[in-house]
């Protein structure tokens, strides 16, 4: 997660990661940043103990750690400690922040953390982990990734706080206001589709996925309802793809063998209008696929999750290609996640 980038950690202290993500998630899990936020001034530690129910010694322990972190700060007032947040931790560890990653956090800790735990096995077999994390087969990958309600609802929390931060970046990478009709494919809760229609005042998105995530979109996300956003359900790998003119495939690729990336481009290059695009949003590795580093993570990462993997441009191309998207180009955009646009050529009669 960038968060953990951006922390102050020495190079030499890297065995010390693991634990410095535990004492973020705990933070958070406990709702330290929002206490410290809420309060109308800077709290000791037997206040926030107090407030949050958790043990005077824990506390004082946790609330030190952090501002080691840089993720709170202290100041001694009459030889008393009072803690506050810092500037990184208002503005992505508070809840009521417009920029707040903490849903992310919380799925990486109770989720992701449990599948990298296994991830020797992973390597060893090249298989996802959530039959021994989990005890859920994976042969359907999005039945055990939406194992029951409550998981659904916390992936699809977690998966929209990053567009808070990245989402104009990737959407403007091209230009994307000549598309009017634009269909986000995988959109889960809406969340990029509503980035997209705040950066392009004049297109309309219908947002696909499955039937139980536009239910859960609907109910949980209802702050997102924006007259030119739409919901359209089905199965991406076999039912009709809504008509657009732009197809948006933002971190879908990246959870599927290339035969399944395959079978979902043609489907959408079928789909698509003459004179019209798809835009993969996707982080992408190096030519070599040594770096950058957090996109390497991200694909160890699809592994011990998915089926997939990140992937070079020149592969984000072997696919683009053969599916019958001309003209293929990529973007980095210098944050988390970059855009490749491919066209399907012009509208018949032009030139
Ligand atoms: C990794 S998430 C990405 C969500 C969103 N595009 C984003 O970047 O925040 C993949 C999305 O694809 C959807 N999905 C998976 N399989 C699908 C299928 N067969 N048909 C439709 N949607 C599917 C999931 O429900 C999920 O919303």
């Amino acid at each position: 997660c960038g968060i953990t980038q951006d922390l102050v950690v020495p190079r030499t202290l890297a065995h010390r990661w693991p634990l410095v993500s535990e004492v973020l998630f705990a933070a958070c899990e406990l709702g330290v940043f929002d206490l410290l936020s809420e309060a109308p001034e800077p709290l000791g530690s037997a206040a926030v103990a107090v407030r949050l129910g958790t043990s005077s010694h824990g506390t004082q322990l946790l609330l030190d750690t952090c501002v080691s972190l840089k993720l709170l700060q202290v100041e001694t007032s009459r030889g008393k400690a009072l803690y506050q947040n810092t500037e990184l931790s208002s503005t992505y560890l508070v809840r009521a922040s417009p920029k707040y990653q903490g849903n992310m956090l919380l799925y990486l800790a109770r989720t992701t953390y449990l599948c990298w735990g296994h991830l020797a096995q992973a390597v060893r077999d090249g298989k996802n982990r959530y039959q021994e994390a989990f005890g859920v087969p994976s042969d359907e990958l999005f039945t055990a990734i939406y194992r029951s309600e409550g998981e659904r609802v916390q992936f699809m929390r977690g998966l929209q706080d990053v567009w808070s931060v990245s989402g104009r970046a990737v959407l403007q990478a091209f230009d994307l206001s000549p598309f009017r009709l634009i269909c986000d494919v995988g959109g889960c809760s809406g969340a990029l589709a509503k980035e997209c229609t705040a950066l392009y005042p004049g297109c309309r998105v219908t947002v696909f996925d499955t039937p139980d995530v536009v239910r859960a979109a609907k109910e949980h996300f209802p702050f997102l309802e924006d007259d030119r956003i739409r919901f359209w359900e089905g199965d991406f790998f076999e039912d009709p793809l809504p008509e657009a003119e732009l197809y948006i495939l933002a971190r879908v690729l990246h959870d599927w063998s290339d035969r399944r990336c395959a079978r979902l481009l043609a489907r959408i290059r079928q789909a698509c209008k003459p004179g019209g695009a798809v835009l993969v949003i996707e982080s992408l590795l190096d030519a070599d696929g040594r770096g950058p580093l957090t996109t390497q993570l991200y694909s160890l990462n699809m592994l011990v999750q998915t089926e997939g993997r990140e992937r070079t441009p020149a592969q984000y191309l072997a696919l683009l290609g053969p599916a019958g998207f001309r003209d293929v180009q990529y973007r980095r955009t210098g944050g988390l996640y970059d855009a490749i646009l491919g066209r399907t050529g012009l509208p018949a009669g032009c030139s």
